[in-house]
């Protein structure tokens, strides 16, 4: 199945990485369920880099489109109803699109 892929990029300060996977860790059940949702994966970088990587995949532009708008998108970036926000832990991010690369 083809599968549109979204990365985004996060900088987070040197030595602020293992905090950025805690929190991805403690939300990462927040996705079960969502529509065309395939599955992501946390990039940490092994060459000196401070930009980790969300590597998500879905079934559709759509489908990424609707979570991104939902309110499921904000469950999995801390903004919850009545729950103070947490300070984030990257400094900036930035949203990368793909497909992988078929012949013929
Ligand atoms: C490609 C799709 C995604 C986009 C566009 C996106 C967007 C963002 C943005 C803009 C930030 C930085 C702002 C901030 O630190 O709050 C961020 C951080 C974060 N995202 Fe996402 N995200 C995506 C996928 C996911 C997924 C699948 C999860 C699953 C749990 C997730 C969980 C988090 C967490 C835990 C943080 C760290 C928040 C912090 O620093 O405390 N994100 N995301």
């Amino acid at each position: 199945m083809s599968s549109v892929i979204k990365i985004n990029a996060i900088t987070v300060p040197e030595d602020s990485g293992d905090q950025l996977g805690e929190r991805f860790a403690a939300r990462r059940h927040s996705m079960e369920g969502t529509p065309g949702f395939q599955g992501f994966e946390l990039l940490q970088p092994t060459d000196g880099r401070i930009s980790w990587l969300v590597l998500t995949r879905w079934d559709s532009e759509e489908a990424f489109e609707n979570w991104r708008n939902s309110q499921s998108f904000g469950a999995s970036h801390g903004h919850k109803d009545g729950e103070a926000p947490q300070k984030p832990v990257g400094m900036s991010s930035e949203l990368w699109s793909y497909t992988v690369f078929t012949t013929g």
